[in-house]
């Protein structure tokens, strides 16, 4: 696949009032997910609910691609349809997840760095021959690890390298890169400090991609929203998420990039749509020019949340589910074109 095409890709995924749906949570997380609403976790059930979000009528309106777990790729339907297959005609685009998770960093016990570098070109290989288009890598950064005031230069260092391998890796298997470098909104931390780990993180991330030649104009940056802590008793307002969040990629991001799809780490659907809303409607015409790149979504918990606790495990409640994450979807496309109003969840 030539750069052109992996650009058009790129370009798809951020398609006006279109972004990503994440799905890819590990076997482990997904039955985290299901145990907080008493949903058995097994296989099966695993299977029941991605097939179940796949198959939502009409998806495609406002979600251009999936990124799925391993065990999902390999799934079919209960009529035996693969589940990449219905996306495929769905005219969805099929991406996969294919770091092996945060493990800890040597020497440095409060911190991770995420694995998978080992075989990954052979990995890559086999799951663009099956139909992906593009590739997710997801970096973990706990802005004040084990109480410290930052995280070590170890840790940025490790994760942007293994970011910047990655991408390169997926561009020569003809796949975009997903670059997900996340800092954590778990903790007291101010924004302020969030806004300046975020940019330093991202300072170091974009340095390991130019170090290794990967092509900007052909990857995506899935990157947090700057907000405080979850815990943190100054709470931002929208304006000041917009605002911080938005001075941080230009600082740190060049305009060369396609894409900017962000993660939701945790907020609401609501919320995550009115901030990446604020960051159309208060930029939009900004004396500092327009923004360079897309900004778009790529959203795990604010799509999937509250479809999940309305299908519980119960083949009733599937229909009801689907239409929550329809609507959900259909928010946070609004939301990528500044679009979006509150009286939308009413
Ligand atoms: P959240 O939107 O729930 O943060 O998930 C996005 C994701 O892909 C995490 O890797």
């Amino acid at each position: 696949m030539t750069s052109h095409m992996l650009v058009d890709t790129a370009k798809a995924i951020v398609a006006d009032g279109k972004g990503l749906l994440a799905m890819d949570e590990s076997n482990a997380t997904c039955d985290k997910r299901f145990d907080e609403i008493d949903i058995a976790q097994t296989q099966a059930m695993r299977c029941d609910w991605r097939g179940l979000l796949i198959t939502t009528p009409d998806l495609g309106q406002y979600i251009s691609g999936v990124i799925l777990y391993d065990e999902t790729f390999r799934q079919a339907t209960a009529d035996g349809t693969p589940l990449v297959k219905v996306l495929q005609d769905a005219g969805i685009l099929v991406g996969i997840k294919v770091d092996i998770g945060a493990k800890a960093l040597a020497l440095h016990p409060t911190e991770k760095v995420t694995e998978g570098l080992d075989g990954l070109r052979e990995r890559l290989r086999d799951y663009a021959a099956m139909g992906a288009r593009f590739a997710k890598w997801r970096a973990v950064i706990d802005p004040a690890p084990g109480g410290a005031s930052s995280p070590s230069e170890a840790c940025l260092r490790a994760n942007a390298h293994a970011l910047g391998r990655y991408a390169a890796l997926c561009q020569e298997a003809g796949l975009v890169p997903i670059v997900e470098p996340e800092v954590l909104m778990d903790g007291d931390h101010t924004q302020a400090h969030g806004r300046e780990v975020t940019e330093n993180l991202l300072r170091h991330v974009f340095a390991a991609l130019t170090r290794q030649d990967v092509v900007l104009e052909a990857m995506i940056l899935k990157p947090n929203m700057v907000v405080a802590g979850r815990t943190c008793a100054m709470q931002a307002t929208v304006e000041e998420v917009a605002d911080a969040t938005v001075q941080c990629l230009r600082r740190a991001v060049p305009a060369a990039v396609s894409g900017i799809a962000f993660l939701s780490g945790g907020q609401s659907g609501a919320q995550a749509c009115a901030h990446l809303n604020a960051m159309h409607t208060r930029f939009r015409t900004s004396s500092a020019g327009p923004l360079p790149w897309s900004l778009s979504f790529s959203f795990g918990r604010a799509l999937q949340h509250p479809a999940l606790e309305i299908w519980a495990g119960q083949e009733a409640h599937r229909h009801a589910a689907q239409r929550e994450l329809l609507h959900r979807a259909r928010c946070a496309s609004a939301a990528s074109s500044g679009q979006y109003d509150p009286a939308m969840e009413v």
